[in-house]
């Protein structure tokens, strides 16, 4: 049965669009059918991400009516199959978000595991993303603010009905982080499922639209991320000093109906 997983924050630019490309590619490394979908449609920038620019058909026109789901689905880095929000601000104002739950029930028929690049904030698409996941992988950074309005996003998606299956936190080390990452646990009352250090390889692969699962997969991000990818699925992958596997392993089978 297809999984699919919102990627979301509340508070912008934490690294939602950073961590739905690298897991997803990840995932596909694992040999699993890959979908990731932009539903940040007003400022769609997953293409960017991955070197992916100017698709003639994208999720908008889907939105929109114009199209179908099938042709607004490509073939991305990695094996992972991408649906582009697309960046025309002309075809923005014909989007119907509420279409999306319907274009998701199509694609997921496709595909094994899908991954929403989820908005910042609580407006409509935010709020329409958080509602179109089974899932919910809450992206946080060590600071205040991003707990704050992390907290907010959980709490919505918990009334929406999506399973909040936990947190990463990113950019751990940026500044000499004020919050450890136990607090945050307690804080967002969700567990983390991991933490992914600053690291400039990231910065450098947004730069050039290669995500660094790919570009750089032995850098601290990747390692951090291919093992969330493994936790997430089941799968065996050790990065030296990491030992939570079992519990994981327990948590996601139950996720993925193998128990
Ligand atoms: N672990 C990291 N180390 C260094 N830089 C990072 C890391 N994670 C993300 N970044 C950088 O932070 C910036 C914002 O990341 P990203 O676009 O993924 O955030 P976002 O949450 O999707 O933002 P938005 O809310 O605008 O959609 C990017 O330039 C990215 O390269
Ligand atoms: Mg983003």
């Amino acid at each position: 049965m297809a999984v699919s997983i919102t990627i979301a924050s509340g508070k912008g630019g934490v690294g939602k669009t950073m961590l739905t490309s690298n897991l997803g590619i990840a995932m596909a490394q694992f040999g699993r059918n890959v979908t990731i979908l932009d539903a940040d449609i007003e400022m769609a920038n997953l293409e960017l991400h991955l070197g992916m620019e100017g698709m003639d058909i994208t999720l908008q026109d889907v939105l929109a009516g114009k199209a179908e789901i099938s042709h607004a689905m490509y073939r991305g880095p990695g094996g992972v199959t991408v649906v582009p929000a697309g960046i025309s601000l002309d075809g923005l104002r014909e989007v119907d978000m509420d279409k999306l739950e319907r274009v998701l029930k199509k694609l997921l028929v496709e595909t094994e595991v899908l991954l929403i690049d989820a908005p910042a904030g609580l407006g409509k698409p935010a709020v329409t993303a958080l509602a179109a996941g089974e899932h919910l992988l809450l992206v946080t950074n060590p600071e205040i603010s991003s707990l704050c309005d992390g907290l907010k996003t959980a709490m919505v998606a918990r009334r929406l009905g999506t399973n909040v299956l936990g947190a990463v936190v990113n950019r751990v080390g940026f500044e000499k982080d004020v919050i450890d990452v136990k607090d945050i646990e307690y804080i967002l009352e969700t567990r983390i499922l991991a933490t992914i250090p600053e690291d400039p390889e990231v910065r450098r692969g947004t730069t050039y639209g290669e995500p660094v699962v790919i570009r750089t997969p032995d850098s601290p991000a990747a390692q951090a991320i291919k093992k969330l990818a493994a936790d997430l699925l089941g799968e065996k992958y050790s990065v030296p000093g990491a030992g939570r596997r079992g519990f994981f392993r327990r948590l996601i089978d139950g996720i993925f109906g193998r128990v």
